[in-house]
């Protein structure tokens, strides 16, 4: 891909993602899976563009949806409601009430009170609420301690027991019809041990629920396969479904899988222009325009993306990769070893498809990048640089 070229035509900073890199990586998850019926419900929140999400409804692709806005941009985008699911540990009334009316696949559960709340809203709609509810396995998944949740002591999903109390209610009650079963132990996995595992003793819930007449069809392994940033060992897509598929032998349930990171991480880079380099005594400075606001995730885990400067190589050093943000902590990447640049050059982020563009802000009023298409050798804008007035909107008219 031309990074040089699409930088020229669209400014900077920018995101680019290669939607047939995103087609190959659905096709792989559901591919892996074809031994039995699957959903996968890809996890909206990783890149929440429309025109991502219209890629993968084309595909055949469900969503795996945090708030009522993303359940919304998946409609919106062509992904029918029979394959939308609405996950979160804490949902507002006016989001459980809207998801009832758009009659979605399911509404995950993370708490006794959260299927109160949700069978109160349903009687009072006169509807009946399909969930599934969040199981924690209590299992460690040996990733970052920020994206683990598969742990007692993190806030998401609940125990065996109270998964069991709440099943056995929702079976009694008019307004609650229990079909799937949930879990999810932490995001960006390497090791297949801690899935396995979760798998198994969720499977083994599922198989007692069914024994007493509980119908559960859906089997939702949530999200969370790794890619490589690095030099990260990985999961092959046919390993992990192996592990899941290997726990349910005897039973017909309807995988669902969320993945998010997997299917756009690594189709998606990061451009941004070299400002100006600068030395504070023996330190190097590769100073850009873009900033943490545009792609947090370097200041906010550490985490480490592979830099390229488009079209060097060679005489590299190391560098510190800044942005113009005033935080020491508004950096793409520390002690890098990169050839020399001059103000106008190309640098470009690696594997930044999944959890940039979406968690940035308008910090130090930058206004957020634009987001780039490239699909059969075409590119195309797929979301507009915001201006300054954009951002100001909301409060201009409230100046006294
Ligand atoms: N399902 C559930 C219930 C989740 O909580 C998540 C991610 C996913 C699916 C998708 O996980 P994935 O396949 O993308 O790993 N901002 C962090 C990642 C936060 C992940 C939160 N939950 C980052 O930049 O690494």
């Amino acid at each position: 891909m031309d990074y040089q070229a699409l930088a020229k035509k669209y400014d900077t900073p920018l995101y680019v993602y290669d939607f047939d890199q995103i087609a190959q990586n659905y096709n792989a998850i559901k591919s892996a899976f074809k031994a039995r019926k699957s959903l996968i419900a890809y996890a909206v929140k990783a890149n929440s563009n429309l025109s991502v999400l219209r890629l993968l409804a084309n595909l055949g692709a469900g969503a795996d949806c945090v708030s009522i806005g993303e359940v919304k941009r998946a409609l919106l985008a062509g992904i029918p409601n029979y394959k939308i699911i609405f996950s979160g540990v804490g949902k507002r009334d006016d989001e459980i009430e809207e998801a009832i009316q758009k009659d979605i696949l399911f509404l995950n559960i993370e708490s006794e009170a959260e299927s109160e709340r949700i069978e109160e809203i349903a009687a009072k709609l006169g509807k009946r609420a399909r969930i599934s509810v969040r199981v924690n396995p209590d299992i460690d998944p040996k990733t970052h301690p920020y994206i683990s949740t598969g742990l007692s002591a993190n806030k998401f999903g609940v125990d065996i027991d109270t998964a069991k109390r709440i099943y056995l209610r929702a079976k009694n009650s008019p307004h609650l019809e229990p079909v799937g079963i949930h879990f999810h132990i932490g995001s960006q996995l390497t090791d297949l041990e801690p899935i396995k595992e979760a798998s198994a003793k969720v499977a083994e819930l599922a198989k007692a629920l069914q024994k007493i007449d509980i119908d559960i069809k859906f089997f939702d392994v949530g999200g969370g396969l790794g890619i490589r940033y690095k030099d990260e060992e990985t999961i092959e897509p046919y390993d992990y479904a192996q592990a899941i598929l290997s726990t349910l032998s005897g039973t017909d349930m309807t995988i669902v899988c969320e993945p998010g990171r997997f299917i756009v991480g690594n189709a998606g880079v990061f451009l941004t222009r070299v400002l100006y380099e600068k030395r504070n005594k023996d330190k190097r400075f590769i100073i850009v325009d873009g900033a943490m606001n545009d792609l947090l995730r370097p200041s906010l885990y550490n985490a480490y993306h592979e830099i390229e400067i488009a079209g060097k190589s060679g005489d590299e050093s190391k560098a510190d990769v800044v942005g113009p943000v005033c935080e020491s902590g508004d950096f793409f990447a520390k002690e890098r070893l990169l050839p020399p640049t001059e103000p106008g050059d190309i640098v470009v982020v690696k594997s930044a498809g999944a959890y940039g563009f979406v968690m940035s802000s308008n910090y130090n009023t930058r206004p957020r990048p634009a987001e780039v298409a490239v699909e059969r050798g075409e590119d195309r804008l797929i979301r507009e640089r915001e201006s300054f007035e954009y951002i100001i909107e909301k409060e201009v008219r409230f100046l006294v």
